[in-house]
């Protein structure tokens, strides 16, 4: 997957994309990801990338001129709505649809994705117009540039890009994935400080290990997003009897809550 990244401030990636899982990929060819630095197509004597707002307004807006060279110079032909931009350029922006598992899924179906990092009060409307952007956020508060938000969006999108995972870290057991937060877990020591691991996971019995993970990912859904929970139980085909009994104790149960020694049943 190729992904291009227009900033004004490369350098803040130097810490996702340099190291561990994604520079792996990155040395293994799977992800191609280039950082453009956008002042580097100013015409300005001085360098500069932004100017106060028309109609007035705080702050200052970065300009059409170096972002649109900057596009064109990797390759991107714009002219919506007429024209479809040559590639699919994303504008990290608080105003855009937040990102969820499900669009990060469509994302990495796509083979090549330029990401616009935006700064100050944003950008000029003619670059989201002209390229057709889509605009993202990662959340409803806002940062003080796009930089951030490009990372959880690149380190998101990347991770189900086949490859990029190791089969012991693969994404498609996990609790999202599947539409359940993921159950807890442990490991060594068995007690540490007077705490035990739950006896189920170190009694060797995988039926009995599999159906109490199955179990506390249900309560934990049920318990802290409702809304998780009722999509599972709309979409999720139940893999067999065991586990449909369990689930069934979780649709008759308002009651059922997490606690630190197991589930409870708040009506016994
Ligand atoms: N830029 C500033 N805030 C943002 C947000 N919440 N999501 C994406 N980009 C942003």
């Amino acid at each position: 997957m190729k992904i291009d990244i227009l900033t004004l401030f490369p350098e803040m990636f130097e810490a996702t994309l340099g190291g561990s899982i994604l520079g792996r990929a990155q040395e293994k060819g799977i992800l191609d990801i280039k950082r453009t630095n956008i002042r580097d197509y100013s015409k300005d004597k001085h360098n500069k990338a932004d100017d106060y707002p028309f109609g007035g307004g705080a702050g200052m807006l970065m300009l059409a001129q170096p972002i649109f060279d900057c596009l064109e110079a990797i390759g991107v032909t714009g002219g919506a709505p007429e024209k479809k931009p040559s590639r699919h350029v994303i504008y990290m922006s608080p105003r855009g649809r937040v990102l969820d598992q499900s669009r990060i899924r469509e994302l990495a179906s796509e083979q090549d994705l330029v990401i616009l990092c935006g700064h100050y009060e944003g950008i000029d409307q003619r670059c989201i117009d002209y390229f057709g952007m889509e605009e993202i956020s990662i959340g409803d508060y806002v940062l003080t540039g796009g930089e951030l938000a490009a990372m959880v969006l690149v380190d998101s999108v990347a991770r189900l890009v086949p490859g990029v995972l190791s089969g012991e870290d693969s994404a498609m057991g996990e609790s999202i994935y599947s539409g359940l937060l993921e159950y807890p877990q442990y490991t060594k020591p068995r007690e540490f400080r007077g705490m035990e691991v739950p006896e189920v996971l170190t009694g060797g019995n995988h039926k009995l290990i599999e159906l109490w993970k199955y179990e506390q990912s249900l309560a934990l859904t049920k318990e802290r997003r409702p809304d998780l929970f009722e999509e599972y139980v709309q979409n999720t085909a139940v893999p067999d009897k065991d586990h449909k009994k369990i689930l069934e104790r979780y649709l008759n149960s308002d009651k059922m809550k997490v606690c630190a020694s197991g589930i409870k049943d708040e009506k016994e």
